[in-house]
């Protein structure tokens, strides 16, 4: 199993994204752009209820169909605070809900949505795997987990300036240390989690989207950091 370099620390995170709040869009709306777009369509293929997994700023927002309900969290309350003024700026009648939230231990009932949709969070979360597990838990049966995402190498040099590149971009806000295996290693041990897409994005193809399906019958029984700590 793959050990990624460094430990990230939640509360370090959401101050570096309340850093970047101001800038944000500026800095990382177009270089995402068409990451989003694909998982936006990816998303209303399914459609129906939504739950945006470290919404940020709300960027995405205003790209979902008017019929979409979408339900945004973050762990930053001044990205939420963009996000919020967006919605109302806008109007976005799609979005229902905006609030605080950590992608860790999600405050909602096992099977609430059709769609989780987490773009270019995965790898700023301390654990991962935990992460996925609780997007597993949330959306329902059937329905699809979209994720776009930082994938590094798993060896070699890039690997190496990867790895050594973690001490500066974990006070950003993220890990450049970021290989294929966490996903791989997480789904091999959660069989109600289908991967039915996986596709390199731009720019320069160091982005993927990346989509599970919880299988129809899927009962994934394996413990998160929420329920281990309410059992
Ligand atoms: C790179 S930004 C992406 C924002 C937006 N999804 C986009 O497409 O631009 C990462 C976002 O994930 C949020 N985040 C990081 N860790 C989180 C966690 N544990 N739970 C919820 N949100 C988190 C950050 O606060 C930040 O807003």
């Amino acid at each position: 199993m793959y050990v990624l370099a460094q430990e990230l620390n939640r509360v370090g995170v959401a101050s570096a994204y309340d850093r970047w709040a101001p800038i944000y869009d500026l800095v990382f709306g177009p270089v995402f752009r068409r990451g989003r777009r694909a998982a936006i369509d990816a998303a209303e293929e399914v459609g129906g209820r939504i739950l945006e997994v470290g919404v940020g700023t709300g960027i995405s927002l205003p790209h979902y169909r008017a019929d979409s309900r979408i339900t945004g969290i973050d762990i930053a309350d001044q990205m939420l605070d963009k996000a919020r003024d967006r919605v109302k700026r806008l109007n976005l009648t799609q979005v229902e809900r905006i609030a605080i939230g950590d992608a860790e231990a999600l405050d909602f009932p096992d099977a609430s949505f059709d769609v989780v949709v987490a773009q270019y969070v995965v790898s700023a979360v301390p654990h991962p795997e935990r992460a996925l597990s609780e997007f597993l838990r949330v959306v329902r049966p059937g329905g699809l987990i979209v994720i776009t995402t930082r994938l590094g190498a798993e060896t070699g040099v890039r690997s190496k300036i990867e790895r050594a590149l973690m001490p500066v971009t974990s006070r950003l806000g993220w890990r450049t240390d970021f290989p294929w295996s966490v996903y791989g290693d997480w789904a091999l041990r959660h069989p109600h989690a289908e991967l039915v897409e996986r596709r390199p994005l731009p720019p320069l193809g160091h982005f993927s989207l990346v989509c599970f399906r919880r299988t129809a019958d899927g009962q994934d029984n394996t413990p998160t950091l929420a329920h281990a700590a309410t059992a």
